[in-house]
Parts: structure tokens; sequence; C-alpha cells
């Protein structure tokens, strides 16, 4: 096991009727906050009556940013920033999915930034200072809620970057089940297979003493495969919901990862995807990872992959080693189609064109992956999931 520094700061009010938490966790931060969402979901489904009443009970001020769109823009990380200077902001709430938080993340730590936010994106200027972040999610799938990182994305250079601050891990998140009763069958499965992409990136690795991270990482993605399919086929399940709500926290809130660090093997290939084609993230994982797992799979993972054979898919081992292994993957596959979800890049509207560059962009970002991989390694996965 890898040393480590724990550190989740996020106070997280979890369950029915946690939003009247929401004012009272603000309060000794901000009077006045930027309540930042998407494209208007949060006013069908009542989810931001709520909010605002919990506001008012705490004599908490608003002004807001709605229309953030999902693979967030940095224009709209600039719009968030422009009001919060011109109405002396003192936190940012999320109310949303990924998308709402990350964006809200980056407007949070853009005010103390007089350029485009752009740079603190692609790092060509640091992050000092970041209002505290408060979020209300709507959708588990990308772990916004708990964690440090917010991916954002520039559709005129074709870039979808992620950006990580300490600062930008929410100070409080209110997570009710229940408010993801509404999310559609296509974002609740992929919303599941993000979860399930986020463990994979921690559980194939190259470390290989981190027992009680991998068997973290085994409940977890059963319990994304107990309660997936249940919650697309039985939406207001609040039992599925719950437990796949708090799973989208933990699988990515750095628990997992200490002692072994995360891969990211499969997201970088998927962020291209986002950046050229705007697809939604996890139907992209859900694409790429079967194929991604059969490209990897060697004398020297075999192993592994035995063991997510017999510990996640209750397979039995006793015979052919990659026998098993491929079992597994078949099982993974099987699974986000039992879902819903498209499995090929043709289907969502993705062919040759930007393979070359996008492999390109993919395989500069790796270090220290499960199995490295080349441009033309990312191009053969690819060309593998169309
Ligand atoms: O915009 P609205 O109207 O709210 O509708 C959204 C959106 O259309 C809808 N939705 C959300 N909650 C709903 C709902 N519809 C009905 N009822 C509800 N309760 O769902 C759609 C998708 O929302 P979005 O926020 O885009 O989804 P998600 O949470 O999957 O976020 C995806 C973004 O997060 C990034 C992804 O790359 C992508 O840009 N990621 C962020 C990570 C992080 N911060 O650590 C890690 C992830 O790997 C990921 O890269
Ligand atoms: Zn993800």
């Amino acid at each position: 096991m890898k040393n480590f520094f724990y550190d989740i700061g996020t106070k997280i009010y979890f369950g029915e009727g946690s939003i009247e938490n929401l004012g009272p966790a603000i309060k000794p931060y901000s009077d006045k906050v930027l309540l930042c969402y998407g494209g208007g979901s949060v006013k069908k489904t009542g989810v931001y009556d709520d909010v605002v009443n919990s506001l008012k009970a705490s004599g908490i001020e608003w002004v807001e940013l709605s229309g953030i769109e999902p693979n967030p823009r940095v224009t709209s990380v600039n719009e968030g920033v422009r009001l919060c200077r011109e109405h002396n902001i003192t936190a940012v709430l999320a109310v949303g999915g990924g998308s709402t938080i990350d964006c809200s993340k980056v407007i949070a730590a853009g005010v103390a930034y007089e350029g485009d936010a752009w740079d603190l994106v692609i790092g060509k200027a640091s992050i000092t200072k970041v209002l505290p972040v408060f979020s209300v999610l709507t959708l588990s799938a990308t772990g916004s809620e708990m964690d440090p990182t917010a991916v954002i994305s520039n559709m005129d250079t074709n870039d979808k970057l992620g950006v990580k601050h300490p600062d930008m891990r929410p100070v409080a998140s209110i997570l009710d089940p229940k408010y993801t009763y509404t999310v559609s069958k296509y974002q609740t499965a992929a919303g599941t297979a993000d979860i399930m992409s986020h463990i994979f990136e921690i559980y194939f690795s190259t470390v290989k003493s981190a027992y009680i991270a991998d068997r973290m990482a085994e409940a977890m993605l059963k319990t994304c495969i107990n309660y997936g399919v249940v919650a697309v086929n039985d939406p207001e399940n609040y039992e599925a919901r719950a437990n796949l709500m708090w799973c989208s926290s933990l699988a990515i809130n750095n628990l997992l990862s200490y002692g072994k660090g995360t891969a990211w093997s499969v997201h970088s290939m998927e962020h291209q995807l986002s950046a050229y084609y705007d697809i939604t993230h996890g139907v992209g994982l859900a694409i790429l990872t079967p194929h991604w797992m059969r490209y990897v799979l060697n004398e020297e993972t075999v192993d592994k992959f035995v063991e997510y054979a017999k510990n996640v898919w209750d397979i039995d081992c006793d015979g052919d080693k990659f026998a098993a292994a491929n079992k597994a993957i078949d099982k993974t596959a099987e699974y986000f189609k039992a879902m819903g979800i498209p499995m090929t890049l043709t289907e969502v509207g993705i062919d040759e064109t930007h393979f070359d560059i996008m492999a390109e962009k993919a395989a500069a970002k790796y270090a220290n992956i499960f199995v490295p991989l080349t441009k033309e390694d990312v191009k053969n996965i690819y060309r593998m999931s169309l």
C-alpha cells in the first residue's frame, strides 16, 4: 500500500428531507450565494423550491446562474464569475448533477483570478483562492459532490479537461435519493456506468498490495450491479436510488484510492469522445470499458481479472484463467447493455474521423496507468468500439 494523507472534508447530509440542513450549513460561510443549475430539471422536479425555501429560512440571499450545459462549458464558468463579482457573492451553491457542480467549482475558483477561467483549467494560471462550494445532488454519477475535481469543456478547441484543487471540494452536500427519482433511464444507466468506471480506474492498478481498498471496491461494484438495473426499471425505488447515490460519492472521494492512486485509463479516452462529439460521459465509458479490458488482458494482468471475476461476478475460476477473465468482461458488457446503454460508438454517431487527434490527446495524459497505452493502442481500442 502506498503512503497517503486522509482528508475528506465534505459534510454529507444524506437521506429524505435532508434539504432542511442546507441553509444552516451555508449560513456560517455566506449570506449571499450564486445559485447554479442546469437546463431546468430542478424547476420541474421541485428541488428548486425546496432549495430556495431552505435558503429563505436561514436568511440567505441568492443570485441565479441557469442553463449550465451537460459537459459544462467554460463560457458558463466565466458568466458565473461575472455574476459573483457584480453581486458580491461569497459562496457558490450547485443544484444538479456533475456538470452543474463542476461548473460551480471553477466559478468559485475563478472569482479571485482576473483572466479567463480557462487559464485555470489548462494550468496557465494557478488557483489561489476558492469561494466555499455547496451542492444539492440530483444525479448519482460523477461523485463531484464530494471530490475536489471539475471537468470543463471548451468547444472552440475541442478540449475537455479536469482541474483539481483541495478547496474546490464542496464544504457540504445534500444527498436526498428522492431527488434522483426523475432522472431518465438513460442518465440513470450512464450514471451507474460512470460510478463503476471510477471504481475500475482504481481497482485495476499496478499497486497489488492494497487489500482493503480492493475489497471495498468490490463491494461498491456489487452495489452498482445490484441496484443499477433496479433503478432503471423502478425509478422510485428508494433503496436502489439511495445505494447508488452513496456509492457515487464513495467511489471517487479518494476513499478507494488511498494507498493505490487512480489510473484514468478509460476516462482519458472518453473525455476525448465528449470533447469532440458532446456525448454523455457514462455512455462513452460503458462503450469503451469492455474493449479496454479485453485489450489490456495479458499474462501479467490476468490474475487481477480473475480476482474481479471471482469476487464481483461470482464466476467459478478453478479452470482456465483467461476463460474466467473473459467471462467477467462479457458480464460487464452485458450488464451495461441490460441497463439500456448503446454499446457501440457508431450508435452514438462517432466514426473514425477524429480518432487520430483524439488518441493523441488521450495518450498524452497517461501516467502510472494499469497497462501503458500508446496513441496507436488508444486508436485500436476506439476502432474495436465502433
Ligand atoms: O440540466 P438539467 O435540466 O438539470 O438536466 C440534467 C442533464 O440534462 C439531467 N438531470 C440531472 N438531474 C436530474 C436530471 N433530470 C431529471 N431529474 C433529475 N433529478 O441529467 C442530464 C445530465 O446531467 P449532468 O450533470 O451532465 O450529468 P452527470 O452528473 O453525469 O455529469 C457529467 C459531467 O461530469 C463530468 C463529466 O465528464 C461530465 O462533464 N465528470 C466529473 C467528474 C468529477 N467532478 O470528479 C468525474 C467524472 O468522471 C466526470 O468526468
Ligand atoms: Zn467519470
